[in-house]
């Protein structure tokens, strides 16, 4: 069907910065730019400077920057790893992936781990912790950090859908061993393909991922320092991120914008529950905004019948994933808002009359 509002819309961004992303591309093809070149350094420096740590480190999704972290931080067989299961696969994948145990844990009504249960979850076999700062909104990072220091836990910040997000003041993956992010084309700073980034203040942490995503080649490439990965962050993805990331503030201004126009139109309606407010201890960046509601099969029904493109994440949890082998865990929470979210469409390039009929569609359904 021909929708009138889209979930994302690629093409518009491209049509409104073409000459910029056409120069991006002419720039790299004639300089025959690649790999491991100076846009990519430059990137991984703006980001590391923005986010605030030491180090940044380009590589080709946030799912490899989630498992290069956890190789590199050294979980392994024997190693339990409390995350949630109201996140993507790749949170639990690198966990998997390193041969250790991925112990979940239930979510608040924030969408975020919940902090009251990570302590009941600890043995000591658990090394280390991922939170998932979901939608764009960060989790509790002081009391993780408490149960941390005082645990002595290893912790990635899975901050795929965060960058830019903060807890009192400071943001998303500046907290952790290491923090990821991604910058999958729907994502808050998208590319135009897959790309992803770890950022550390920690050196050796930050040598082994150089290591890792290049075949274990750091200084030379005629010296291997380890058996590693080929998972480098491509030099044209950076270049294309170095120019949207000029735009990034506005951006991240114009989702907040909107989602303070859902906010109003849509308060106040008895079965709509909205994303928590962005404010107080939070800065969030709306990577998604996420309405919940008991008949959301119905009203996902009723708004692609309105025109209005909408979104699911995600329908069933990763405990509850039949392949994945993780069905002992209860997580009622968890289960209840998959039964439960729909995501509305958000991005910058939305104008506000396809905000007012996206809220107009949704009122419709209740009325
Ligand atoms: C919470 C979360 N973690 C990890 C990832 C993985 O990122 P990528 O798709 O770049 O591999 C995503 C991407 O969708 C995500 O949303």
């Amino acid at each position: 069907m021909a929708y009138k509002v889209r979930f994302v819309n690629y093409p518009r961004q491209y049509q409104q910065h073409k000459k910029e992303f056409d120069a991006v591309f002419e720039e790299i093809m004639s300089g025959g730019d690649f790999i491991l070149r100076r846009h990519l350094e430059e990137f991984e420096q703006r980001i590391a400077s923005y986010v605030g740590t030491k180090h940044a480190i380009g590589v080709n999704t946030g799912t490899d920057a989630l498992y290069l972290s956890a190789r590199a931080i050294g979980f392994a067989p024997g190693d339990e790893v409390i995350t949630v299961a109201h996140t993507f696969v790749a949170t639990v994948g690198a966990i998997v992936q390193c041969g250790a145990k991925p112990v979940l844990v239930d979510v608040t009504d924030d969408f975020n781990m919940d902090v009251n249960q990570i302590e009941a979850a600890i043995t000591p076999k658990t090394r280390g912790i991922i939170p998932v700062h979901l939608n764009g909104h960060a989790c509790r990072m002081d009391k993780i950090m408490e149960i941390v220091e005082k645990y002595r836990l290893k912790m990635i910040e899975d901050a795929a859908q965060a960058l830019g997000a903060e807890f009192r003041g400071k943001r998303c993956a500046s907290f952790g061993d290491t923090g990821i992010f991604s910058f999958y084309p729907a994502k808050v700073l998208g590319t135009a393909g897959d790309g992803g980034l770890v950022c550390t203040n920690d050196d050796g942490l930050a040598r082994k991922i150089r290591a890792f995503r290049d075949n274990g080649r750091v200084e030379s490439v005629d010296v291997v320092e380890c058996f590693g990965w080929c998972t480098r962050l491509d030099n044209l993805h950076a270049a294309i991120l170095n120019m949207k990331f000029n735009y990034f503030e506005q951006w991240i201004k114009r989702r907040r914008e909107i989602a303070r126009m859902y906010d109003d139109g849509l308060s106040g309606i008895s079965g709509l529950l909205l994303p928590p407010r962005s404010d107080g201890d939070y800065f969030d960046v709306y990577q998604n905004y996420v309405i919940r509601c008991k008949r959301r099969d119905e009203l996902f029904a009723h708004l692609q019948k309105s025109g209005v493109e909408v979104l699911v994440s995600w329908r069933v949890p990763m405990h509850k994933q039949k392949a994945l082998g993780l069905d002992h865990f209860e997580l009622p929470v968890t289960e209840r808002i998959s039964a439960e979210v729909i995501s509305l469409p958000m991005y910058p390039e939305l104008t506000n009359e396809e905000v007012e009929f996206v809220i107009k569609a949704v009122k419709d359904f209740f009325h």
